[in-house]
């Protein structure tokens, strides 16, 4: 009798437990199909454009410079992008072979780049004069790519927000932010950031992703309750129902909290997980070391380190969701420009590697010096060549599983083989190793792909 009580008692607790952590009734494969276009897609733009794009040092330069409102209006007062053609942005993107999009409706400094009813501190009132993010989603959408929004939760022009950490007027003891903070009431920035957010989510049609931007608990911090996380994840699942959405808001936890999980600026090692279980993953990156348009930062990567940073990715699981900051003119820098045009000049001969493919099985050997994809739907498997080696491709893992294989660019015939190519006697190979026969030359593409036909 004891133990049944007991055991009631648990499976009750148990069950209140997993109502607890369930922000959205949706099970495993329906979230699988909800995000099956973005699997597929691998490939976005990140564009991070505010006021700060005028300061040309860094989207963080109000915090960098622990600059004040009244300073830091100037850029405000000058934002005119007459150059601003989001239709050119987008076939940018396009060509580069991205797929979908995702903007800053607002960034950390406030500003937002659309017209809301609940602030003056909006694109609408400077001298450009125009909601900005209509344009833009009219012109991504009419080029055919998945439209989404990053919306900054931080906020360093709201009056109410409460000063912590990351702020620019941030303090250092509890004392001096109790000081600071006395005149500030968090519950009503909450009710705002829920007014622009229901306002991004209902003004503009079907929006595909919404990237939330980002939490930081702990001494001076905020998190979950801060933004009234979950509050906030239920309305944009209730506005939006088929919205895939990023994990930055402290919910972890909950299932329904997050979508993908969002590695920033680096390469992970393999394909990320959660309590043990692979998810979905994209990281963010950007072509030098800044998000927002930074005149004097010169560290960009170079063609061949993109291609790698986006076939890694997919090679693991995940999604690349590369950056671009915009000019305060409102065009794209030529450097940007340049690697955009690299990336699409690959991604036209060789995005059979990345649409709609995934991390190899493992009882495919990876070479040295390259990276696999497998697409699962075709059944063929993607040999990226880093560094291209001579003649001789071996692989083990491969045996009795080839049906043909060619390079992906031009489509010409590669030859399978039994022993190395050359002269002597030691051309054998080991047991269960097959050989590319590869010509001399490097092709002339950044990374040469051998597209494998399974049985
Ligand atoms: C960080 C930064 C931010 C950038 C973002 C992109 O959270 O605060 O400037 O927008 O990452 O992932």
């Amino acid at each position: 009798m004891k133990n049944t009580l007991l055991t009631i008692l648990c499976l009750v607790s148990l069950g209140v437990n997993a109502q607890q952590n369930k922000i959205w009734d949706e099970t495993e494969e329906e979230k699988e199909e909800r995000m099956a276009w973005w699997t597929h897609d691998r490939f976005g733009m990140f564009i991070h454009w505010g006021t700060y794009s005028l300061a040309g040092r860094h989207e963080w330069v109000k915090k960098r410079e622990r600059i004040d409102d009244e300073a830091y209006q100037q850029y405000f007062d000058h934002f005119n992008p007459d150059l601003y053609n989001p239709r050119e942005w987008a076939k940018l993107a396009k060509a580069a072979g991205m797929k979908y999009a995702v903007i800053t409706s607002k960034h950390h400094e406030g500003f937002t780049l659309f017209d809301s009813k609940y602030t003056e501190y909006k694109v609408t009132n400077t001298p450009y004069g125009k909601d900005a993010l209509k344009e833009w989603v009219e012109a991504f959408r009419a080029e055919g790519l998945k439209i989404g929004f990053y919306y900054s939760v931080i906020d360093w022009h709201h009056p109410e927000y409460t000063i912590d950490r990351v702020h620019p007027q941030s303090a250092k003891t509890q004392e001096e932010y109790d000081e600071l903070n006395k005149e500030r009431d968090m519950s009503v920035y909450r009710k705002y950031l829920k007014n622009q957010v229901t306002e991004i989510l209902t003004n503009y049609g079907k929006i595909d992703i919404i990237w939330l931007d980002y939490s930081f608990p702990g001494e001076f911090g905020k998190g979950r309750d801060d933004w009234g996380s979950i509050e906030l994840i239920k309305l944009v699942r209730k506005l939006q129902p088929e919205i895939i959405v990023n994990d930055r808001l402290d919910l972890e936890d909950y299932w329904g909290g997050w979508d993908f999980i969002t590695p920033e600026q680096h390469k992970v090692k393999e394909w990320p997980t959660v309590s043990g279980e692979k998810v979905p993953w994209e990281t963010c990156q950007t072509f030098s070391g800044s998000w927002g348009y930074y005149r004097d930062e010169m560290t960009w990567k170079d063609n061949k380190q993109l291609l790698g940073l986006l076939i890694e990715s997919v090679s693991k699981g995940g999604n690349l969701l590369l950056n671009v900051g915009p000019t305060g003119r409102g065009s794209i820098d030529y450097r940007a420009e340049n690697a955009l045009n690299g990336m699409g000049e690959w991604m036209k001969y060789n995005g059979r590697s990345i649409y709609g493919c995934t991390q190899a099985p493992e009882e495919f050997e990876v070479p040295d010096n390259c990276l696999l994809t497998y697409n699962p739907t075709t059944n063929r498997l993607y040999i990226h060549l880093l560094d291209y080696p001579l003649q001789n491709l071996t692989m083990l893992g491969m045996k009795g599983k080839i049906e043909y294989a060619q390079f992906l660019h031009d489509a010409s015939e590669i030859e399978v083989t039994g022993k190395l190519k050359g002269y002597g006697k030691r051309l054998g190979l080991e047991e269960g190793e097959v050989n590319f026969v590869l010509p001399v030359n490097k092709p002339n593409v950044e990374i040469p792909v051998i597209e494998v036909f399974l049985n």
